[in-house]
């Protein structure tokens, strides 16, 4: 008999042991506590100092944006549109207002520059830049095929940045923290991830990937993207 009340014991425990188990797993998943440390935005990626060449400017919103309200200065930037200044004051009926905020700040306006040939504009002869900036680039050449258009857009960037390289500060593969930048803007999703902007980057051999920002629209305040065909524009 004194034998049978340990086995006894050592059920009950058994049991119980057992039971925990279960209730521990039908208990439901312990959710998240929401994290009371929100990490705010990062500032946009300019610093007083930076001279900084803009490409493919529509309607001058982001140059007059980032000269008067990122910056407060606009003396160290040149803007540029592909555009004469007849065809963008038809296109972008804002443009001039931007363009004589933006020469207020100090800024300058080059038309008529193709990205994809920037030595060949006479405006920016002997000039070298901290940061070149093509925000959406497009060719908006109303291709209808995806994969023509995809192509097009492709050979537009890879074009720009070929042509740019010449006009960094430093010529040096992503080493250090004072390397010329090209800072390209372009929306996610389909068909622009399509785009392998980054493939792009690699094959110019002379340029890294340093990272992928978001683009942060409240941080410019009166940028108003445009379409390259302007308000009408598809
Ligand atoms: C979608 S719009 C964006 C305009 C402006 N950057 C913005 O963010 O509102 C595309 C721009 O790329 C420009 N573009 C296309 N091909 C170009 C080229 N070869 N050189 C310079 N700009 C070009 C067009 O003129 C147009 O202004």
């Amino acid at each position: 008999m004194p034998k049978v009340k340990p086995k006894l014991k050592n059920l009950l425990s058994k049991l119980q042991q057992e039971k925990k188990i279960r209730d521990k797993a039908s208990q439901p998943y312990p959710k998240k506590r929401p994290s009371s440390h929100v990490r705010p935005p990062r500032p946009p990626p300019y610093q007083p100092g930076d001279s900084i060449l803009l490409i493919g400017e529509g309607n001058f919103s982001f140059a007059r944006a980032l000269a008067e309200n990122v910056l407060h200065v606009g003396h160290l930037i040149i803007a540029t549109t592909l555009d004469s200044e007849e065809i963008m004051s038809k296109k972008y009926d804002d443009a001039r207002d931007h363009i004589s905020a933006f020469l207020k700040c100090g800024g300058k306006v080059l038309y008529e520059v193709d990205g994809t040939q920037l030595s060949k504009c006479k405006g920016l002869k002997n000039k070298k830049f901290d940061k070149i900036v093509f925000n959406f680039p497009h060719a908006g050449a109303g291709i209808k095929d995806q994969d023509r258009n995809i192509l097009a857009n492709q050979k537009l960037i890879e074009s720009f940045l070929n042509s740019a390289i010449p006009f960094l500060k430093s010529r040096a593969l992503y080493s250090d923290s004072n390397d010329g930048e090209i800072l390209i803007t372009i929306k996610t999703g389909l068909p622009y991830d399509n785009w392998n902007i980054k493939k792009i980057i690699k094959s110019t051999g002379a340029l890294a990937v340093r990272e992928t920002l978001p683009f942060n629209v409240s941080q410019y305040p009166g940028y108003e993207h445009r379409r390259t065909l302007g308000f009408k524009g598809h």
